[in-house]
């Protein structure tokens, strides 16, 4: 039933409004002022409101802002005994449907009423389109409107329901986590646990009981028996990422367990045979780990069954828009800001950007916009410097140099001090993880740890 809020102070306006509109079959609701009006409308479904300009507690004008921003598909026509034309120019503007001055004709009232609910079903319908589109653009939490992207959410759905071992690759950032949630939770078996294993993070000997379980005194401090990870997933699905740095005794173990899908606790012969779905990540090229001997051929074959590249932010530019609004809708929410927008110049800017940190650091861009933008719009000078002078997107604060202060140092000397800044503000952007932290800086993981010793960083 299509529902109308009367919010007027006049009680002989509300009631001639009441037999009027009732007699067409619309649910009416009055209120008085700006707190009643507030409380019906947070529930959305009112279509449309009819508002008097001096409403206590705001004004009209203001109702008509507080609507649009919750939920821009109603329709508010606004009313005024003292209206003058600018008053009805401004309410125009602002996306009133219609201006009425008091008194009103009854036929006057009805063919406003009729043309804003028209409008208002029009701009449901639309929204209703869009997130239908929406829901093509993504795949569970993952969004990409980008062909390979596409291509990937394809990919995706035709392998969730089956066992398969799937291997993601890609730079860091891209997704690829992201990803192997959304495999799980596209599966049968989303229900029973997904559980995430980092590889790279544990020494060889730690990291097999963690998966494996152990037995008590199978060594020094296995106190009690400890089940493994790969039996906590049991069911579900077991996602070991960085892959690409595990050692070779690890590899073979890894291979045994794929191949037979069974596992021995560290310390006990006994078997236990696992249903678990495997998938793995790496940011390296595996195949050039294979090349070189770093990483076993054989393993590799059986684990690249299935394989996913996830592409560079910066190979996919018309993601970088869609991954944008998405955040900032995100963030905009979560910072009680649900108008917020870019400017077109921000926009231009996050295209022009390389993204070396991908969409990791496309999502921490836009919450610092959020967080730092004053007013409606975000515009280029919310985004960090870097992005917006260099077009380099370095992690981290702009670096001020004074170069006011005393006589220039030698160039090596003067780099250290930003050097360090830069080095110490990627770890912390990674949470101490300097693979990634690496990767952030376009530098090597040698680069990376001679530059940690040299300059002192722990
Ligand atoms: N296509 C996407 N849609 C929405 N959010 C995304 C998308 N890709 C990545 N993200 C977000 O970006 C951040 C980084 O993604 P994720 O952790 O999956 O990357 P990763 O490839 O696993 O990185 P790493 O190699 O460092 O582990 C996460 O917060 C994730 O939610
Ligand atoms: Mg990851």
């Amino acid at each position: 039933m299509t529902k109308i809020l009367v919010a007027d102070p006049d009680p002989r306006s509300q009631q001639d409004l009441r037999a009027l509109l009732s007699q067409r079959g619309y649910e009416l609701d009055a209120v008085a002022d700006m707190p009643q009006a507030l409380a019906p409308l947070g529930d959305g479904d009112v279509d449309l409101v009819l508002c008097d300009l001096g409403l206590p507690g705001g004004g009209g004008m203001q109702l008509l802002h507080q609507v649009q921003s919750l939920h821009p598909e109603t329709a508010v026509v606004l009313l005024s005994a003292f209206g003058s034309v600018q008053d009805a120019v401004a309410a125009m503007r602002q996306g009133a449907a219609d201006f009425l001055g008091k008194p009103f004709a009854p036929d006057q009232v009805l063919v406003a009423v009729d043309r804003a609910l028209e409008k208002s079903a029009l701009q449901r319908e639309n929204q209703a389109l869009k997130t239908a589109l929406d829901d093509r653009l993504r795949l569970d939490n993952v969004v990409g409107t980008d062909p390979r992207m596409q291509a990937i959410f394809k990919t995706v759905k035709a392998v969730a329901q089956a066992r398969t071992t799937v291997l993601i690759t890609g730079e860091s950032g891209t997704g690829k986590t992201l990803l192997a949630r959304a495999l799980h939770a596209l599966s049968a078996r989303k229900q029973a646990p997904f559980v995430e294993v980092n590889c790279g993070a544990l020494p060889e000997t730690l990291l097999e009981s963690e998966l494996f379980g152990h037995v008590k005194g199978a060594f020094t401090g296995a106190v009690r028996d400890k089940v493994g990870k790969f039996e906590a997933a049991a069911g579900g699905t077991i996602f070991l990422d960085e892959i690409g740095t595990s050692s070779p005794a690890f590899q073979v173990k890894l291979l045994r367990v794929l191949q037979d899908r069974i596992i021995e606790r560290v310390g006990d012969t006994k078997t236990i045979p696992v249903d678990v779905r495997v998938v793995l990540a790496t940011n390296k090229d595996l195949e050039q780990a294979v090349k070189v001997g770093e990483f076993r051929e054989d393993l590799y074959y059986r684990i690249n069954v299935v394989s996913i590249e996830m592409p560079p932010l910066r190979e996919r530019k018309s993601d970088v828009q869609t991954l944008a609004e998405h955040f900032l809708r995100r963030f905009a929410t979560e910072h009680g800001r649900p108008d917020l927008h870019f400017s077109p110049a921000a926009i231009t800017t996050l295209l022009a950007a390389p993204w070396p940190g991908n969409v990791r650091q496309l999502e921490n861009v836009v919450e610092r916009a959020v967080v730092l933008s004053q007013g409606a719009t975000i515009d280029a000078a919310d985004l960090p410097a870097q992005l917006r002078n260099r077009g380099d997107a370095g992690p981290g604060p702009e670096l001020a140099v004074d170069d006011s202060a005393g006589p220039p140092l030698p160039l090596k000397e003067a780099l250290v001090g930003p050097e360090r800044r830069i080095i110490e503000n990627a770890l912390r952007h990674c949470g101490g993880n300097r693979e990634h932290a690496a990767k952030l800086l376009g530098i090597n993981r040698s680069t990376l740890f001679h530059k940690l010793r040299k300059l002192g960083i722990r």
